[in-house]
């Protein structure tokens, strides 16, 4: 099977499940302060993990609220079954299903799939990225100045967080937050942001905005400079023309 038509199928129905589920009663958890679990992502997991155990059982997964497989071959599948819970949780419409899937540790394709938006991207190492079958690329935005970029927090870096967005607003035309980092690549691969940063994302976020990015004409990288370690997760993310420009505004407010 193929695995682009599959994970976006997968993302696909995952999406539904949440969107079905939206407005029932829920069931949230705190795994820490700031760091929720609902019913719904347990319930689009499970449906992941079982379908990619039924199509590929030899396959490792790795998912965010426990589905880890090791798996016996060169393939994984990166799940994370409801990116922006904490907007779920509170009905705020943007959230999404993120898969990845990765062979002999190459990310290989991706699907985002945001089900209130009914928007579904996806991308083929090498086939070019698309949002609902259309063509996509990064935005010709040549300037910070002129520029909306997005951004995300992660609680433990709230000082560092608050320079880099403080330097930011006072550079960019705009700065958004939204709460869901794997919706937040897709809109720079389509163009919507011009550039995304967040520190210490786990490659359930990252993976699939990933090869969304890079087959729309977008750059990747370490905020720090050079290339991103999946599992490290500070991203910056951008059109490639303003990439070297955040770059240095972001090292700038490190530096006071
Ligand atoms: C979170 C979202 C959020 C980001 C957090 C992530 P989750 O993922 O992507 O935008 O700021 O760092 O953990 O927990 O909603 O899947
Ligand atoms: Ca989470
Ligand atoms: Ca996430
Ligand atoms: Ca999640």
């Amino acid at each position: 099977m193929d695995p682009l038509a599959f994970i976006t199928a997968l993302a696909r129905d995952a999406g539904a499940l949440l969107r079905d589920r939206l407005n029932d009663p829920r069931r949230i958890e705190q795994k820490q302060p700031q760091d929720l679990v609902t019913d719904a992502d347990r319930a689009s997991e499970a449906l992941i993990v079982e379908r990619i155990r039924d199509a590929f059982p030899r396959a490792a997964i790795l998912g965010e609220e426990g589905g880890a497989y090791r798996g016996d071959g060169d393939e994984r599948f990166i799940v994370d079954p409801l990116d922006g819970t904490t907007n779920y949780a509170h009905r705020y419409p943007l959230f999404c299903v993120s898969i990845a899937y990765e062979r002999a540790g190459v990310l290989e394709a991706g699907a985002i799939y945001a089900p209130l938006l009914d928007e579904l991207y996806a991308a083929r190492k090498g086939g070019g990225a698309t949002r609902n079958g259309e063509p996509i690329c990064v935005s010709t935005i040549g300037a910070v100045a002129n520029a909306m970029v997005c951004t995300g927090f992660n609680p433990a870096r709230y000082a560092r967080n608050g320079r880099h967005f403080g330097a930011l607003s006072n550079l960019a035309q705009a700065v958004r937050r939204d709460g869901s980092a794997a919706l937040d690549l897709a809109f720079v691969a389509t163009g919507i942001y011009d550039a995304f940063w967040e520190f210490d994302l786990k490659p359930w976020d990252i993976a699939a905005g990933w090869v969304l990015i890079e087959e729309a004409g977008g750059r990747v990288g370490a905020i720090a400079g050079g290339p991103l370690d999946l599992d490290e997760g500070s991203i910056l993310a951008s059109n490639g023309a303003i990439h070297d420009e955040i770059q240095s505004a972001l090292a700038r407010a490190d530096a006071g």
